[in-house]
């Protein structure tokens, strides 16, 4: 098959790890006969310092002309938040790029190997073995963008963010939540905080009329307070988990942590009207650690995985990089965010080239 794909690596740890996701791309086309043309522009800080903007026009009509887009992360260290290529520079990047192709459903799987349980914070998860459930988040309405504001009235400065939602919105997700419940263990678990907000209300609501349409689905409502804790005390016990936006960042990250590290959570976004997707590590740009070749591949080749499932219906190659990562997880290779929380002797420590290295060797050996 021949597809295009962007490739707006972005900022921090973004370039390092987009450019290893491109390498088990590339593998996968050469053993599998496809032809795959990648598109590279800028965004976040990086196409701040060419164009002045954080979402240039170039990069907009460059994806207008994809089949996908792989992105790797925007933004800048703390300590800069004051320069001007880094004022919200999410919002006008990564938000906007949401909103431009209306990704409406973000797909996050929270996969934890058996033999990555050491970094895993629960004691009970030798005794469960591994644990695998998915974050569907709703990604184009809620606090994220409604009115935000600030104001000062008699010296005392005030800030309002607005939290809006309508029934297509829930609608829409709700039913990637339902579909992708088929497939699995049939359970979603519908997240909200109706005893305090209005679009909560709201969200149930809708989310119980979706439900209607799916009898052979097992459907619980949690309030996202008692979720959290759920999911650190048991998250055995989920299998989908659809959320709204706010709630949704959240607990993916402490999903994140559940599973090791951030550097091994993918996500896709995808509009749920056209099919068209976004494929994007869950995690930040890292600069700490950038351009140092440390950087975790996993949760980019992870979400180029998901771009070949998603977007282009290849799913023995999508299954063929997820074993790959499998076995060099087995095989005890580590990048150093896997690497503090265990120190058994049979593992190595790789660097981000490295350990792509492996994962396109165990690729070649499948
Ligand atoms: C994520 C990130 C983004 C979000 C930020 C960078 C705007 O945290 O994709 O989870 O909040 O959606
Ligand atoms: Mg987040």
């Amino acid at each position: 098959m021949n597809k295009r794909i962007a490739v707006l690596p972005g900022d921090g740890i973004g370039p390092e790890v987009v450019e290893q996701a491109v390498r088990v791309l590339q593998a996968v086309a050469q053993k599998y006969g496809h032809h795959f043309e990648f598109y590279h522009s800028e965004i976040g800080g990086a196409a701040f310092e060419k164009y002045g903007k954080h979402f240039p026009d170039t990069t907009k009509e460059l994806c207008s002309q994809v089949n996908a887009i792989l992105l790797g992360s925007v933004g800048g260290p703390v300590a800069e938040s004051h320069l001007l290529k880094w004022q919200n520079c999410e919002r006008n990047s990564l938000l906007q790029l949401r909103k431009q192709f209306s990704f409406n459903a973000n797909i996050r799987p929270l996969f934890l190997d058996e033999k990555l349980i050491e970094l895993c914070p629960l004691k009970r998860a030798a005794q469960y073995g591994s644990l695998d459930l998915v974050v569907i988040r709703e990604l184009i309405g809620d606090i994220y963008f409604g009115k935000h504001e600030r104001s000062i009235s008699d010296g005392i400065r005030s800030a309002i963010d607005v939290a809006s939602y309508d029934e297509k919105q829930i609608y829409s997700v709700a039913k990637v939540a339902f579909e992708l419940a088929k497939a699995r263990r049939g359970k979603v678990t519908s997240v909200d905080k109706a005893n305090v907000l209005e679009t909560s209300r709201l969200w149930r609501e809708v989310v119980n009329e979706v439900a209607l349409s799916y009898p052979e689905i097992k459907l619980e409502h949690i309030l996202v307070d008692n979720c959290a804790m759920k999911m650190v005390q048991n998250p055995w016990d989920f299998d989908v988990l659809l959320t709204p936006n706010l709630f949704g960042d959240i607990l993916s990250d402490l999903g994140a942590s559940l599973i090791g590290s951030l550097g091994l959570l993918p996500s896709a976004s995808i509009n749920t009207g056209s099919g068209f997707g976004l494929y994007e590590p869950a995690g930040g740009s890292a600069p700490d650690i950038a351009g140092k070749n440390q950087a975790n591949p996993i949760a980019q080749i992870l979400s180029a995985a998901m771009l070949l499932r998603h977007s282009f219906k290849m799913f023995e190659e999508a299954s063929a990089i997820e074993k790959a990562v499998g076995s060099v997880l087995k095989n005890g290779f580590r990048t150093r965010d896997l690497w503090f929380g265990s120190g058994a002797r049979s593992e190595e420590l790789l660097s981000t080239v490295e350990m792509t290295d492996a994962i396109i060797r165990f690729l070649g050996d499948l």
